[in-house]
C-alpha cells in the first residue's frame, strides 16, 4: 500500500500557500490615514492599528468601500449623514470600550480633530 503521509503533506503546502497568496493580495490601505472632519479640522486615524486590534474589515467597511475618500463621497451622495461614522463609529466603539474596561481609543473632540 503507498503511504499517504506525502500526498497529505502536499496538499496541506498549497492550502498554506492559497491562503497566504489570499492574504498578501487584500489590499491593506495606507497603515496611517488623515480623514477629513469638515469646519473641525483632520483626523489623523491610525488605520494599521485598527485592522490588527478588530480583525473584522466590515465593522467600517460595511458602512463604506475600501476606497480613499469613500466617506466624503458617500457624504457628498447623501447616503452617509454627516458625522455618522463619527458618532455612529468612530465614537460608538471607543465609549463601548472604554465602558467595558478595554483599551480604547479618544471621545473627546480635540482628541481626534487637529485644527490646522
Ligand atoms: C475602524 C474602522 C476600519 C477598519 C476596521 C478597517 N478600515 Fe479600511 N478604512 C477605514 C477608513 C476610515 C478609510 C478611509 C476612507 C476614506 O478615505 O473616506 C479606510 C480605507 C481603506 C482602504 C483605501 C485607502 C487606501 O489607503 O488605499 C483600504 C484598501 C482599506 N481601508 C482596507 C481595509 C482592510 C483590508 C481592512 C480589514 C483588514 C480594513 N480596511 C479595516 C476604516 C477602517
Ligand atoms: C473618535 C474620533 C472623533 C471624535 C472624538 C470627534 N470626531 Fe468629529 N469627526 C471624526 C471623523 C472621522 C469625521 C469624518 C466622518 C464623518 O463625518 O462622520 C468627523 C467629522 C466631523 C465634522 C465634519 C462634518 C461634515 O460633514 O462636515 C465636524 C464639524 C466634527 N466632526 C466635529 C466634532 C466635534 C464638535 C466633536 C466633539 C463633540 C467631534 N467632532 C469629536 C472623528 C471624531
Ligand atoms: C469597533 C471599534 C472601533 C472603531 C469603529 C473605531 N475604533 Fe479607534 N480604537 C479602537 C480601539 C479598541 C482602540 C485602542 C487600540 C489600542 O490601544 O491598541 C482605538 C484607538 C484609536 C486611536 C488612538 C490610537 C493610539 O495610538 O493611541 C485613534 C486616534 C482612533 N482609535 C481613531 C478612530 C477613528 C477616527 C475612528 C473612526 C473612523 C475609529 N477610531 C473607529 C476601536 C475602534
Amino acid at each position: 500500500m503507498r503511504k499517504p503521509l506525502p500526498y497529505l503533506l502536499l496538499i496541506v503546502c498549497i492550502m498554506a500557500g492559497t491562503v497566504t497568496l489570499g492574504l498578501a493580495a487584500q489590499k491593506m490601505g495606507a497603515k496611517e490615514m488623515n480623514l477629513p472632519g469638515g469646519s473641525r479640522g483632520d483626523v489623523p486615524f491610525p488605520h494599521f492599528n485598527h485592522q490588527t486590534k478588530l480583525g473584522d474589515c466590515n465593522v467600517c467597511h460595511g458602512l463604506f468601500p475600501q476606497t480613499k475618500g469613500s466617506i466624503e463621497k458617500l457624504k457628498a451622495d447623501g447616503k452617509l449623514k454627516s458625522k455618522q461614522v463619527m458618532n455612529r463609529h468612530c465614537i460608538r466603539c471607543h465609549k463601548a470600550e472604554k465602558k467595558a474596561g478595554n483599551a480604547s481609543g479618544p471621545t473627546t473632540c480635540a482628541q481626534c480633530h487637529v485644527r490646522s
